[in-house]
């Protein structure tokens, strides 16, 4: 019997304007960095579209590529996308071919500009934007007003960057008009001051995106749809509400648009535009349904959409016609065709970590280390089949094992706890990261199926080597905690943080934390929403200093929200019986009195074993933090490059 497909609304075909599309699945755009340097499309990001289009999306967006680039400030290296002039079109042409082979459609998100939000180095320029506002990157630097004469030539480059989408093959156009770019500065007052035809009144200040809709609509015809990305809410003092929202939304339907992309955020309210896990689940779909209420063109939501079962509810929901995924298909190009057959354990998850995608001038992923590459990318050949000995399973030796097994090496992976995950395990504990546990199941599942022998429970010792005589170690075995040489260590109210997040340990009502990095700033939240009373003491001046802007200001946010008292600058300097001794930088000392004491001072390798292991192997690897102490993106990246070259 045919085995029931799941998600029937994520996979019923949708329509756009004219355009047919296989599927719900859009893939939204991301600016990856892969651009050649005279800003066309290069060899890396054709074969980055074809691999989702491969994957069964339905409708893919590029990244913004803009409409001109005279008015616009690019920096000269900056790897970004252009079509202002027909040196662009074997690009385009080769991009929307390799796309089409699988049946997926294609559209151009089409960038009128940057405005405020351009990237300005050392002062050296000044953005146009609507109107004489402080520059986002510079708020020393005023921008200038742009001239009726620069925006008619905005206009018509967007009419052209249309025509040669179309004449290349792409189906769709998208006006990148959300989070504060400068077709959005044009609709909000509070970066609109002009007082002539494009500014002073809710009308005016449309009037820039209605020429821009009005011109590509003249130049590609009625075939071809058009959608604006528009931001539902800005998310800072002044900047648009929904309602708000809606009533720009019933004009651009007027205007002429096909279709509405919604999310949220400005660059002055970022955590928005590439939203942390903390920012919970689809993320802008209550704001996608609130605009898709008032307008009778599809909406596409977008935003922390990680598995099909939130994006058929969302669908089924009717809160909005088609899901946008980001990050999601950077983790995984085949997400859609995984999905489609019902093999939802072998999608490879997004850990919304943002930290390897967002902020670099060169887009990486944390969980995928071949992004970009996957069209092309084989595996190499081994040269002869070895017996190889993975010690630990957390995600570094995991990803080796699984690679040197699908490589046909013979994988024996050894962990020494009763279930695989080493330090995911602990760090997934937390609710709000189940990202992590979702990619842990996730990667136990693929070393399962790929034919590892795992052996649980089992500490390798030395005469376990011996006796084994493996052809390669690859050394995994983790981090242990760093136990500082600190007066009252040993004390019994101190607990370690490992422990307290594997469930080993529980704490009492008030909790001081020994340490303000990403772990004991997660713990410390976590403990607080459970109603405890938890101060953060840190040497350094900063808390989270460990994880990326973005998620560290969520983090700051969510800390101060939930009351937590947190002093930076104090050095401990003895645990007590009543919890700790600080001093801070004035040399003030001070008791910190506490039920419990987490030390969250930090990990150090776990290599005592590699060391004695002389010349008794021929090939010895060690990874992840066994190797070095860091994020998960780097335990992924090495166990999967020394699966790959044993
Ligand atoms: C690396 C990266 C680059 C992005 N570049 C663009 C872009 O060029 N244009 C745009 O409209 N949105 C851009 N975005 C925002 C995404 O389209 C999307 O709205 C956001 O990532 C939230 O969706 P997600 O949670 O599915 O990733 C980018 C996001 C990422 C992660
Ligand atoms: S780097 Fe992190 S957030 Fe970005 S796509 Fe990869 S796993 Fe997701």
């Amino acid at each position: 019997m045919e085995k029931k497909k799941p998600f029937p609304n994520l996979f019923a075909p949708g329509r756009i304007g004219k355009l047919e599309i296989k599927n719900r699945v859009v893939m939204a755009p991301m600016s990856m960095g892969f651009a050649q340097q005279d800003h066309c499309f290069s060899k890396k990001d054709i074969n980055y579209y074809e691999a989702r289009a491969k994957g069964g999306v339905g409708l893919i967006i590029t990244e913004s590529v803009l409409a001109e680039t005279e008015i616009s400030i690019i920096p000269p290296e900056a790897p970004v996308v252009a079509c202002d002039s027909d040196s662009v079109m074997p690009g385009l042409k080769a991009l929307a071919e390799a796309v089409h082979s699988y049946g997926t459609k294609i559209a151009m998100q089409l960038s009128p500009g940057q405005g405020r939000q351009s990237y300005i180095a050392n002062k050296m320029a000044i953005p146009a934007a609507p109107s004489p506002v402080p520059a986002f990157t510079d708020h020393d630097i005023t921008c200038r007003e742009l001239t009726r004469e620069e925006i008619g030539k905005i206009v018509k480059a967007c009419g052209d960057g249309a025509e040669r989408a179309a004449k290349a093959g792409f189906d769709m156009i998208e006006i990148h008009a959300h989070t504060g770019y400068l077709a959005d500065q044009f609709m909000t007052p509070l970066w609109n001051k002009r007082t002539d035809e494009y500014g002073g009144t809710f009308e005016k200040r449309l009037k820039f995106i209605k020429e821009i809709i009005k011109e590509i609509r003249k130049r590609v015809g009625s075939d071809i749809p058009i959608g604006v990305r528009l931001s539902g809410e800005h998310k800072i003092e002044g900047g648009r509400t929904i309602e708000e929202s809606a009533e720009i939304a019933k004009k651009l339907e007027a205007f002429g648009a096909d279709v509405l992309h919604i999310d949220a955020g400005c660059y002055d309210a970022n955590i928005w535009m590439t939203p942390p896990e903390y920012m919970g689940e689809a993320c802008y779909a209550e704001l996608a349904g609130k605009i898709k209420s008032v307008v009778d063109i599809p909406v596409i939501t977008v935003g922390n959409i990680k598995s099909p079962e939130t994006a058929e509810k969302i669908l089924s929901d009717k809160m909005a016609d088609f899901i946008g995924l980001g990050r999601s298909l950077l983790a995984d190009p085949d997400w859609s065709n995984k999905a489609k057959e019902g093999n939802t354990q072998d999608i490879r998850s997004c850990l919304i970590c943002n930290e390897h995608c967002v902020g670099k001038i060169v887009s990486a992923c944390s969980v995928n280390p071949i992004l970009g590459e996957e069209t092309d990318y084989k595996l190499p050949e081994k040269l002869k089949t070895k017996n190889v000995l993975v010690i630990g399973g957390g995600p570094a030796g995991m990803e080796a094992a699984r690679i040197a097994s699908i490589r046909g090496h013979n994988v024996t992976l050894c962990e020494k706890e009763k279930e695989l995950g080493g330090q995911l395990v602990a760090a997934a504990a937390i609710p709000v990261k189940k990202a992590i546990a979702d990619f842990t199941a996730y990667l136990v599942n693929q070393v399962k199926t790929s034919g590892v022998n795992v052996l649980l429970g089992c500490e390798v010792k030395l005469p376990f080597i011996e006796q084994m005589k493996p052809d390669v170690v690859i050394a995994a075995a983790g981090a242990v905690p760093v136990i500082p040489l600190i007066p009252g260590i040993e004390n019994e109210k101190n607990i370690s943080i490992l422990d307290f997040l594997s469930g080993k340990k529980d704490t009492g009502y008030s909790v001081a934390i020994a340490g303000g990095g990403i772990k004991g700033c997660e713990a410390a939240i976590y403990l607080a929403h459970k109603g405890k009373s938890v101060t953060i003491v840190e040497r350094l001046s900063a808390v989270a200093a460990d994880v990326n802007p973005i998620s560290r200001k969520t983090i700051l946010k969510l800390l101060q929200d939930a009351g937590i008292n947190i002093l930076t600058g104090n050095t401990i300097k003895a645990f007590t019986t009543e919890g700790m001794l600080v001093e801070d930088m004035s040399r003030q000392k001070k008791e910190i009195k506490a039920d419990t004491v987490i030390i969250a001072l930090g990990v150090k390798p776990k290599n005592d074993l590699i060391k004695k292991l002389g010349d008794r192997v021929q090939e010895i690897y060690s990874i992840g933090d066994c190797n070095n102490p860091r994020k998960i993106g780097d335990a992924i990246h090495e166990g999967f490059r020394v699966g790959s070259i044993i």
